[in-house]
């Protein structure tokens, strides 16, 4: 550390935001130079260990080396844009992504955002409950999807679309499992033979929430025996955040959903999204608007391919090996510190949860001062999530910046 940042305001932020909607903007003002590996950089010269991933996108490290190599030669190519025409770029990544996936998904569709893949997994649900006479979908209360009209109805409660006056009375919202001992209650359910799907994030996003594996097991048990579909948001667990490719396998090899929707570390940079399913879903209405003007664009392909070459290589597969259990041991040791009340982990994530929201970032904005980058809440968590790249002496050094800056928030707060 060189220099402090003044993280309270400065001009670059002040810029932005006179352009900016109000709602856009960070509670942690901090100016991005450049991001390379798990470091971000300001510009006074500082040095941040990046404990975001820049929202869980750059599983493979900031300007990471291939990627970057990929973007060049498709740049040099002179296809820039390819609408959705058949390229080279784009067969090559989609062959790769599902050969890197569970064989028994055998279709992808490309789109830009989350969010999309999101409204495009609930209309396949739609169309498919449509023609099998099927119309809940089953969601959870507390869970994120995104942010257009389709991920409001099925996100966070039945209120969360009340700006718009819509309300999909077919959306059923169940609680979400935070407890250990949780059990799943089919009957809180409508009868199975009129349930579409469930959709499910695959941790609940802002604590880091896991599901008990023996509740996620019995769930997916039911939906297979009501022949209802299940679709997993894997959009912050997808792409070895948990070790596994996607997050649901880590709860048990056996579940085998119908639809994943898919983003942020697909690429590790460039604007990729996509929902893996089976055709016989995928196919239910040929005229279904799947696709988009950018879907499939060549520099995102080509970005996105490099990263799954790099992510699912056995040298960044054995470096995992060696990580996850660093990471795993030193942020379960946070529980026992003042104003925690428990820590969720797993793979290459955590959500520590506190008892207030105010301790948790009055702590970010110490550790941000202090050289590392969490992710703020805004609630009573702090979420950590580096690139799958780094170090286990980075993940201690972190580790103790957050104890220290956990301590001093919490005897501040106390005081
Ligand atoms: C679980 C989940 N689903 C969907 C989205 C939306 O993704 P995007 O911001 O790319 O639209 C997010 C974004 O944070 C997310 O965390």
């Amino acid at each position: 550390m060189t220099k402090r940042p003044d993280i309270s305001g400065n001009r670059l932020f002040s810029a932005t935001a006179a352009m900016e909607p109000r709602a856009t903007l960070q509670t942690i003002q901090l100016p991005w130079k450049k991001a390379s590996g798990f470091s971000v950089y300001d510009f006074s010269g500082n040095k941040y260990i990046d404990m975001t991933s820049g929202i869980f996108v750059a599983n493979a490290g900031h300007a990471n080396k291939a990627i970057k190599t990929a973007i060049k030669k498709t740049l040099d190519s002179d296809l820039l844009f390819s609408y959705n025409y058949p390229t080279e770029v784009k067969r090559d990544f989609l062959k790769k992504l599902l050969a890197v996936s569970p064989r028994h998904f055998n279709c992808a569709m490309l789109l830009m955002s989350g969010s999309e893949t999101v409204d495009a997994a609930y209309k396949l649900m739609k169309n498919w409950g449509n023609k099998h006479g099927r119309k809940y979908i089953i969601t959870f209360k507390g869970s994120y999807h995104g942010r257009g009209l389709s991920n409001d109805l099925i996100s966070g409660s039945s209120a969360k679309a009340g700006w718009s006056g819509v309300k999909d009375k077919n959306v059923v919202f169940l609680d979400f499992p935070y407890s250990p001992d949780a059990r799943f209650d089919p009957e809180k359910l409508p009868p199975p033979e009129q349930i579409a799907g469930f959709m499910l994030e695959t941790f609940q996003g802002w604590g880091a929430w896991f599901y008990p594996k023996k509740y996620l097991g019995d769930l997916c048990a039911f939906a297979r025996k009501a022949g209802a579909l299940v679709c997993f948001d894997e959009m912050q667990s997808g792409f070895y955040r948990l070790g596994a490719i996607y997050g649901y396998l880590t709860y048990s090899p056996s579940i085998k959903p119908d639809i994943l929707c898919l983003g942020k570390g697909i690429s590790s940079s460039l604007p990729l999204a996509a929902v893996l399913t089976r055709k016989v879903i995928a196919d239910v209405d040929p005229k279904a608007d799947l696709h988009g003007t950018q879907s499939g664009n060549p520099l995102c392909c080509a970005a996105s391919l490099a990263n799954l070459k790099f992510l699912s290589s056995p040298r960044i597969q054995a470096h995992l090996r060696k990580v996850i259990p660093v990471w795993e041991k030193e942020t379960a040791a946070l529980a026992g510190l003042p104003g925690v009340k428990l820590v969720n982990t797993r793979g290459l994530i955590a959500g520590i949860i506190f008892e207030d929201a105010k301790t948790a970032t009055a702590a970010v904005k110490r550790c941000i001062y202090d050289g590392v980058l969490p992710v703020c809440t805004n609630r009573n968590s702090i979420k950590l999530a580096p690139p799958l790249c780094i170090t286990a002496d980075a993940i201690k050094e972190a580790i103790e910046v957050l104890r220290a800056a956990i301590c001093g928030a919490a005897g501040n707060s106390s005081k």
